[in-house]
């Protein structure tokens, strides 16, 4: 018995790295996978159908079922055709894991407008049209589902050179927690994994040339598949980050905050005089 017997699951980006171990996992808890990839760069420039193809034919070979799809999740012509990839080869959908990202890294005073906009397409742009067009065939079939977001310590806490990631990565977690709202009664749980792995995107970072084998795409999997299985059934809108053996949550909190003594409109004066009470946890 397989954690996920029977299910149709939509992985995104899962030509290499961390989508790449979802997909085989996945496959080997009994899931009928969409293996999507763009095929491109780490910037996002060029496509090629070989990632997504590769990692369908692992599967295959290992006795699961696979289907590859190379579209682009930034368009809402790429978003309607991944999941009419699985409709046409599954019947259905039951997972969507929108995993696919870039790095456009710059210092915010030298990033250019192109930067950000790709970015910003590619993670921002793709889970909200992915998710929409996942959550629509989710609720045409009467309901059920388990969508999966990928954010990052970058959009939760931010990171130097990386404002156009951020900024998507955090708009991820936004669209987590509003999702997660809207389509509880369709029993959809949204939530979001917050990964740390050496890969492509990563293996340049000083944190990974000693990390050996104790970061890998293979201790995020597992948390994904958490969160796309029936365990997690009655959770939704959070954020479970996985750095290697550690595994975490990421979640804004808000401080009971202070009420005026005197009631009325604070003034800037006051607001610095009672500031470590406002922001006391
Ligand atoms: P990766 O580069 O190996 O995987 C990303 C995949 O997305 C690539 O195979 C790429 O071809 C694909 N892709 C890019 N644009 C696409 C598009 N428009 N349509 C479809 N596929 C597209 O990198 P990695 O590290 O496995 O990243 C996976 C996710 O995890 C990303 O969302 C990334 O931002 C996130 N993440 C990774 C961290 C890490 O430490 N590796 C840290 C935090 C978040």
């Amino acid at each position: 018995m397989g954690l996920l017997d029977g299910k149709v699951a939509i992985i995104t980006g899962a030509g290499g790295g961390i989508g790449r171990e979802e997909a085989l996992l996945f496959a080997r808890e009994g899931a009928k996978v969409v293996v999507n990839d763009l095929g491109g760069t780490r910037d996002g420039s060029g496509s090629s159908d070989a990632m997504a193809a590769q990692v369908a034919e692992e599967i295959k070979a290992a006795g699961g079922q696979a289907a590859p799809s190379f579209h682009s999740v930034a368009t809402p012509e790429g978003a309607a055709k991944i999941v009419k990839t699985a409709v046409d080869a599954f019947g259905r959908v039951d997972i969507l894991v929108n995993n696919a990202g870039i790095v456009r890294d710059k210092t915010l005073l030298k990033m250019d407008e192109g930067m950000w906009d790709a970015v910003i397409a590619v993670h921002l742009k793709g889970t909200f049209l992915c998710t929409q067009a996942a959550a629509k065939q989710m609720v045409a079939q009467g309901g059920g589902g388990r969508i999966v977001n990928t954010t990052s310590v970058s959009g939760m806490l931010g990171n130097f050179g990386q404002a156009n990631y951020a900024a998507a990565k955090a708009g991820i977690y936004g669209l987590t927690r509003t999702a997660a709202i809207e389509l509880q009664k369709q029993r959809i749980t949204v939530n979001a994994v917050a990964p740390i792995a050496k890969t492509r995107l990563t293996e340049d970072l000083p944190m990974f040339q000693s990390a050996g084998d104790t970061l890998t795409p293979a201790h995020v999997a597992p948390a994904a598949l958490f969160l796309a299985s029936d365990l997690c059934a009655d959770k939704t809108g959070n954020v479970l980050a996985v750095a290697g053996a550690q595994m975490y949550i990421y979640k804004v909190v808000q401080s009971p905050g202070k009420f005026k003594d005197e009631g009325g409109v604070w003034t800037a004066q006051e607001i610095a005089d009672h500031w470590d009470a406002i922001i006391k946890l």
